[in-house]
């Protein structure tokens, strides 16, 4: 079985090579990526000298460069995590989201179309169902949840997840989506509220949280997601969607607090700033059809995987502070500056 992972130099992508390269060593897996500021190959290192493991350089969205790599290497199944993925990133700059995730998505699946593939895998996101009330802790996301975007990001990722169902329904094309809820551990660009927590706690810095620190996120451990990825694929049903979750809802107060102590670190670092612009309230997944169905469980609870994730980051400094040291400090100050002098304190 030969798998195209697109996107598999950024976090969940890369957890994912590392995943499937050490559990089917008789599997091919062909790493696609553009290595754009968040892809990064220091994260293949682990698997890089494997035999059945291989890197290929290139945009999801470049029709000549997918078909040729199609018709060379005639992959068996497709998982498509290639991505931008920051919300802050897509209300700075919509045009690139719709080119990696929408135009990147289409390009993909034409070429899935024209050479033939077992099974498209599309790696969506809960953020496509919009957001839930606080004041309703009894709602979940379904998978018939209707779509209902907040984002420039979550608006090019449900349309994205349109066309894949669209080349089902339309073209045959044998497709499944998993929408998942947040994810945390190793490997994550430090752009993201958890490792940019951690990264800033350990340096003693002030730590930016939106608005009151009160929006809830449901954060699953990132090689859960992985767990799931490789179930659905194997097992899933062909035109189905399944929602992948671990019931974990924390306030962003909540993980920035429980991130403070397990560093000992004291609260005084916690500056409440401006908010994100349609920042979305409440994530909550249920994960009743992938449980049932596939069988699937969280191996981590929060507490279990937070504390796995600060450890990670405490024994590979040198990952995360190689991409603390280039451009990040530029997008900072971008997206910061005026945040951390605007405190809502
Ligand atoms: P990431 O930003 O860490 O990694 C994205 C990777 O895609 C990077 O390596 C980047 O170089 C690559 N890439 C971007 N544009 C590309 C293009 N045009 N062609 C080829 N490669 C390109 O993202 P992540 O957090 O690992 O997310 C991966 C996927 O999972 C995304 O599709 C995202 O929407 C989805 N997702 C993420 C989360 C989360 O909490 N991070 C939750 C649910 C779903
Ligand atoms: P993020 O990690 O960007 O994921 P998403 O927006 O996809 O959920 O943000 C998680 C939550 O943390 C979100 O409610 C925004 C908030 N947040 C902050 O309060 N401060 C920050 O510096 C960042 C990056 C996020």
């Amino acid at each position: 079985m030969k798998i195209l992972v697109t996107g598999g130099a950024g976090f969940i992508g890369g957890n994912f090579v590392h995943h499937m390269v050490n559990k089917y060593p008789e599997y091919e897996i062909v790493n696609l990526d553009l290595l754009t500021y968040c892809g990064n190959l220091e994260t293949l290192k682990p698997v890089e000298d494997k035999p059945n493991y291989k890197f290929v350089k290139g945009d999801i969205a470049d029709k000549e460069f997918i078909m040729d790599l199609f018709e060379k290497e005639k992959f068996d199944v497709v998982v498509n995590f290639a991505a931008e993925s920051h919300v802050d990133r897509s209300i700075e700059n919509p045009d690139i989201f719709v080119h990696s995730n929408v135009l990147g998505t289409v390009t993909l699946l034409n070429a899935c179309r024209k050479f033939g593939i077992k099974r498209y895998h599309q790696v969506s996101t809960d953020e496509v169902y919009g957001d839930l009330p606080l004041d309703r802790p009894d709602l979940f996301f379904t998978e018939e949840t209707p779509i209902h975007t907040s984002s420039p990001y979550s608006s090019s990722k449900a349309s994205a997840d349109l066309y894949v169902m669209a080349y089902y329904r339309t073209f045959g094309v044998p497709v499944t989506i998993s929408r998942c809820s947040n994810n945390y551990g190793p490997y994550h660009f430090p752009e993201k509220l958890i490792p940019l927590i951690i990264s800033r706690a350990l340096a003693d810095q002030e730590l930016p949280v939106y608005g009151k620190g009160e929006n809830v996120r449901d954060w699953l451990y990132v090689t859960d997601h992985c767990k799931a990825i490789d179930l659905i694929i194997h097992k899933g049903r062909v035109g189905e969607v399944y929602n992948v979750g671990g019931h974990n809802e924390k306030t962003n107060l909540e993980v920035v607090k429980t991130i403070l102590k397990a560093l000992d670190k004291p609260e005084s670092l916690i500056k409440f700033v401006t908010d994100r612009p349609g920042h979305d309230m409440r994530y909550a997944i249920d994960p009743t059809k992938l449980e049932t169905e596939l069988g699937w469980e969280p191996e981590y609870t929060f507490e279990t995987g937070i504390k796995k994730t600060i450890e990670w980051y405490l024994e590979n400094k040198e990952w995360w502070q190689n991409i603390l040291s280039g451009e990040y400090q530029n997008y900072f100050s971008n997206m910061y500056g005026k945040r951390l002098e605007n405190t809502e304190q």
